[in-house]
């Protein structure tokens, strides 16, 4: 019995006793694995933390590079423009070198062209844009090329105009207006220039007529031809010179003279005429001509 119980009683005890070992062990066991977990999870943050410090070191990194790269495009897009606006203004200047000032001055009794001035790149009209098949209508190579343009354009429109009268030399304008003193005395001035005050010398100016009116001047100011230069010729940089109540001479709605695009456009827009602008003025208008 003592036996039996004492068997009982050990038994137990060795139950519990392992028990207790086991369950110290686990705890143990527990306690190491929580104590791994947790020096990971701490080695894993710092890894973490290092990383997005170093993350934040290259966006900023980042960031103020691509602020240079911005800068730098700027300063380079900044000196192209300055280096293109310089090659446009030495582009001017040279045409401007080239440029005869004559172009744009009022000679209309004002000023002056000697018997020596001949315009340098004169070339002969399209026979097709003089009124007389038989003549040779010369202009200045820029003017030639605006007007033949305009007449195709007044074509287009079924408007047809022909040149009546174009480059005249010093002595062509000086043996007209002898002619023109024949007949009408000193009342000539009213219509016709002294030799070297005429426009027609400068090889920019045109008179213009129609066949509609037979190639003459009378009855041009009531023609289609003269509605259509007066809405379109800006366009093509030719001006009327002597518009009604001008104080040089009558009224010549024929006589057109080119100043280029740009200041053509420039009295359109004013509403004025040529001779109304002051010479100082015209001649800021240079550097673009013929444009
Ligand atoms: N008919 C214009 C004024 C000239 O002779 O030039
Ligand atoms: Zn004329």
């Amino acid at each position: 019995m003592k036996e039996k119980g004492m068997n009982g009683v050990r038994t137990r005890d060795i139950v519990l006793g392992v028990a207790g070992i086991a369950l110290i062990g686990g705890i143990g066991y527990g306690g190491y694995s929580f104590y791994q977990l947790s020096k990971e999870y701490d080695q894993t943050r710092e890894a973490l933390e290092a990383a997005s410090g170093a993350l934040e070191v290259e966006r900023q990194t980042n960031a103020q590079l691509s602020e240079s790269l911005s800068a730098e495009q700027a300063r380079n897009a900044d000196f192209e423009n300055q280096i293109g606006s310089i090659s446009s203004t030495v582009g001017k200047l040279d045409k401007l070198q080239n440029t005869d000032p004559q172009v744009l001055a009022k000679y209309s009794k004002v000023y002056f062209l000697s018997d020596t001035y001949i315009p340098r790149d004169l070339v002969t009209l399209a026979s097709s844009s003089g009124f007389e098949a038989s003549r040779t209508y010369k202009l200045t190579q820029d003017a030639a090329v605006q007007l033949e343009d305009m007449f195709q354009a007044a074509e287009n429109d079924d408007i047809t105009l022909k040149v009546a009268s174009a480059y005249r030399s010093f002595n062509e304008q000086g043996g007209l207006k002898s002619t023109y003193r024949v007949t009408y005395g000193k009342g000539a001035n009213a219509f016709s220039a002294d030799q070297g005050y005429s426009e027609h010398q400068l090889g920019t100016t045109v008179d213009i007529t129609t066949p509609a009116i037979g190639g003459g001047f009378v009855g041009f100011d009531g023609s289609e031809a003269f509605t259509w230069l007066n809405k379109n010729a800006w366009k093509y940089g030719f001006v009327l010179s002597y518009p009604k109540g001008n104080t040089y001479y009558v009224f010549e709605p024929w006589h057109w003279r080119f100043v280029g695009t740009t200041l053509a456009e420039e009295l359109h827009s004013q509403n004025i005429h040529f001779y109304e602008m002051d010479q100082r003025k015209l001649n800021q208008y240079l550097i673009d001509y013929p444009n």
